[in-house]
């Protein structure tokens, strides 16, 4: 018999997400960001994420950097580019719907399309409302993270190029793990975060877009100081810093996150997190566990799953956090009637071996007997991860 003790948790939630020990590492750097070192960092980082999006035309986009979370580089895009266009935010979910309410704060033009929570944005309809209004801005999430729905981002550039309109998309959670052409699908701005996909810590942010673009903001009335799109390009552009003091070590950390993806190729990096949401899923659907959307629609980011009915999310968060695992409950709508499974960062197959052999547990065992301290036996096929320490009984 093992018992289990545990060091660490495994972190089975979309971000934040394990990271690898050289990021960690790379995150212990000092610098003074107004050396030449730093404005190299950033350069690089510039150069190394337009190839995690896979830019063929190199020298029409940039990116930019913020220290803040996903939210800190969506309010930056809502609040920097509108001007007095008309925005129309398209929502299916909980992060669609933040895009409107963030930029409801910056625009009071802003208008909004729902959609069921799980459902597909209905193109049709995009398109009789781009009929009929004057729309500078779409707003969507690429991936849902509420619902584990990827939504389609094609359809809608084609609009966007159709109405001419711009196209803001949300990449927060699925970049590197979702294919997105921001070129061919008429992506005007992404926005993403070090802290998901990526894997690196979480504490940036990250906008690219065509330069085209960015030049356009110069002049345009300031609303905003600290998110200033213009002003963060501009001094990323011209002396490769960033206008006010930036979390230095996390810009080192996001470089080996990046340097680890690229190392390993973008589309090998992509088909590993698949692999690992297509395991995790054929796991729980062995274990009578229904999904809430179709796979179909599915990201490979995540899993969302209704628990059985006999079940609460809270009772499943704490029984799996008692074996050092951390999953997520559902949000808004979702709350206490769904709980997500994420397979990003740093996990192994054991890892993924071990939740489901826990979660097995608990739905099977743990329900029935409510026991405190949980023991697995020898004959438990998997190795336990090496996050979770053993011993010998
Ligand atoms: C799609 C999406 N957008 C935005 C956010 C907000 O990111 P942050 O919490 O880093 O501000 C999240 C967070 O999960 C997300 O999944």
């Amino acid at each position: 018999m093992y018992k289990i003790k545990h060091k660490q948790d495994l972190l089975f939630c979309p971000g934040p997400v394990q990271v690898a020990n050289n990021v960690w590492r790379a995150a212990s750097k000092s610098m003074g960001h107004r050396e030449q070192e730093f404005s190299k960092l950033i350069a690089n980082l510039n150069d190394k994420f337009l190839q995690i999006y896979e830019v063929k035309n190199k020298s029409k986009y940039y990116s930019v950097i913020i220290t803040g979370s996903g939210t800190a580089a969506n309010e930056t895009v809502l609040s920097s580019i509108v001007g007095t266009k008309h925005v129309l935010s398209l929502i299916n979910g909980e992060f669609g719907e933040r895009l409107y309410n963030i930029s409801k704060v910056h625009n009071k033009y802003t208008h909004k399309l729902d959609f069921a929570w799980g459902e597909e944005i209905n193109t049709a309809k995009v398109e009789q409302f781009l009929k009929s209004h004057k729309i500078g801005v779409i707003t969507m999430a690429h991936h849902e993270t509420s619902t584990g729905m990827l939504n389609s981002i094609e359809e809608i550039g084609n609009l966007a190029h159709k109405y001419k309109s711009q196209l803001f998309v949300d990449t927060v959670s699925s970049i590197p793990a979702e294919k997105i052409d921001i070129e061919k699908w008429h992506v005007t701005f992404c926005s993403t975060s070090s802290g998901k996909a990526i894997s690196s810590l979480p504490g940036l942010g990250i906008i690219i877009g065509e330069k085209k673009v960015f030049e356009e903001l110069k002049g345009q009335p300031v609303k905003i100081v600290y998110l200033n799109l213009y002003n963060l390009y501009h001094f990323s552009k011209t002396i490769m810093q960033t206008p006010n003091t930036p979390g230095v070590q996390l810009f080192y950390a996001l470089d080996q996150a990046l340097n680890n993806i690229l190392k390993s190729g973008i589309e090998k990096w992509r088909q590993t997190i698949r692999e690992r949401a297509l395991m995790l899923r054929g796991g729980m659907r062995k274990l009578g566990l229904k999904f809430f959307i179709d796979e179909w629609y599915m990201s490979s980011v995540l899993t969302t799953v209704i628990p059985p009915k006999n079940i609460t999310v809270d009772f499943l968060k704490k029984r799996l956090k008692e074996k050092r695992i951390i999953i997520y409950n559902g949000k808004g709508p979702l709350l206490n009637k769904v709980f997500q499974v994420g397979n990003i960062g740093e996990l192994t197959k054991n890892d993924i071996n071990y939740f489901l052999h826990s979660l097995k547990d608990v739905l099977f065992i743990d329900n029935k007997q409510s026991i405190k301290t949980h023991f697995i036996t020898k004959s438990t096929t998997f190795n336990l991860p090496m996050s979770v320490q053993y011993m010998k009984k």
